[in-house]
């Protein structure tokens, strides 16, 4: 029988309660139970070559050994004290951003970009982006009464847009009288992309000069940070040039450097040149805390602190990550390999979980892809291919896939 009215509230009614992501893996999965031969590069988590989700058994036997009574118990509203730290320390070492820097627990790196929005946007502003976007950003962002606003992320040379970043940068502070810009590097999700030193150098450029003008708030989303190879801590070095005038945030999470996705740790990191301005943010993250998750994974918090402070234990999950990093370079190698013979447009890719193919019509290529049995996820502009999950064997068969997906939509 219809209700004659609905109770649910009208900004919230017709939600998607799904993330397309997990549709089209669904869809995969199902045929491929079925019988179908499907290669399915749509999921976002790094698995082995026989689709079990890679781990690192140094993490899961800290896990083990950590549970018990106090474990069971609630963590601190803004997390385990020696978890905060080993997070500030993971990122900076023992140099001197660590002393300008707060951790706060979060559920994961969404918690944190939560955080982010919730704390440096008023309800009805927005966050700036890059055109290619992890998509929840849209989500935790309309939820929380807050919006996005894309710039270009590619410039004509196929670099990072910066005069497109300067401009949003100018246009939210003059309309909004702040601004709080997502930079998702190294090893950007959808496309791949990961900043160069002298990219870095022009991003720096463009903070401090707006920085000067008003409130500006840098928030860098390091979630694929520990797979970024050679460049991997790059950023960390354009960190002091983003304090001179502006905030800078960084999302620090385990779900991919330890393999703990369904963990939920994670933490939101705040650097500030004034010790006063940081307290403040200190404070505005754990009021956060205590109003939504109230207080995060307390196992998980004990066992990350161990397992980056115990030298022991660091140099192990270091060596067991370096294996995973190895069987996804091996895909990366290949797939570049293979684009390139194929002619596929894709951004600069050196390291990372995914790569974006462009197309004229994401929709055409990927359902073209799809009566392959070959599954990406179409993103606007772009087809996205999760190499964390795709063999390299099956790459031949993935990149052909791609070929004739972008022809059929030309
Ligand atoms: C760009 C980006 N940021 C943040 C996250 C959030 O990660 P977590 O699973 O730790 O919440 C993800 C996860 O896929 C991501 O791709």
């Amino acid at each position: 029988m219809t209700a004659p009215f609905s109770s649910v509230a009208p900004g919230v009614r017709d939600r998607t309660g799904n993330d397309p992501i997990f549709i089209w893996n669904g869809e995969a999965r199902s045929r491929a139970a079925a019988g179908e031969d499907i290669l399915n590069a749509t999921i976002g988590a790094l698995t082995q070559d026989d689709g079990v989700l890679c781990t690192l058994p140094t993490v899961l036997e800290t896990m083990k050994r950590l549970q018990g009574p106090r474990s069971a118990g609630y963590a601190p509203i803004s997390g385990v004290p020696a978890f905060r730290a080993a997070v500030v320390h993971d990122l900076f070492g023992d140099g001197p951003l660590s002393r300008q820097a707060v951790s706060v627990a979060t559920p994961g790196g969404t918690g944190a970009v939560y955080q982010a929005v919730q704390n440096f946007l008023e309800p009805g502003q927005k966050m700036l982006v890059p055109s290619f976007f992890w998509g929840p950003y849209r989500e935790i962002t309309g939820h929380g009464g807050r919006g996005l606003d894309p710039f270009p992320m590619f410039d004509d040379r196929g670099e990072f847009d910066i005069d497109g970043m300067a401009a949003g940068l100018d246009r939210h502070l003059a309309t909004q009288g702040r601004a709080l810009v997502v930079l998702n590097f190294p090893c950007h999700n959808p496309t791949g992309y990961t900043l160069s030193a002298g990219e870095w150098d022009r991003v720096i450029d463009v903070v401090d000069a707006a920085g000067q003008r008003g409130p500006v708030t840098v928030f860098i989303d390091a979630a694929y940070m520990e797979f970024g190879g050679g460049s991997a801590r790059g950023w960390v070095d354009a960190v002091p040039g983003l304090m001179r005038n502006a905030t800078v945030l960084v999302g620090w999470t385990v779900s991919k450097s330890m393999a703990q996705y369904g963990a939920r740790i994670g933490a939101i990191v705040a650097l500030h040149r004034d010790p006063a301005e940081l307290a403040q943010i200190d404070n505005a993250l754990g009021y956060a805390c205590r109003a939504t998750w109230s207080n995060c994974h307390h196992l998980g918090q004990l066992a990350a602190a161990e397992l980056l402070t115990d030298p022991e234990l660091v140099a192990r999950v270091s060596a067991e990550r370096a294996e995973l990093s190895a069987l996804l370079q091996g895909r990366i190698d290949a797939f570049n390999q293979h684009a390139r013979m194929a002619g596929l447009r894709t951004p600069r890719y050196d390291a990372g979980f995914f790569v974006a193919v462009f197309t004229p019509d994401q929709d055409a290529t990927a359902a073209a892809m799809r009566d392959r049995g070959v599954y990406t996820v179409p993103i606007p502009g772009a087809v996205r291919v999760a190499l964390c999950s795709t063999p390299a064997s099956t790459i031949p068969r993935l990149v052909e896939a791609l070929e004739i997906g972008v022809a059929a939509a030309s």
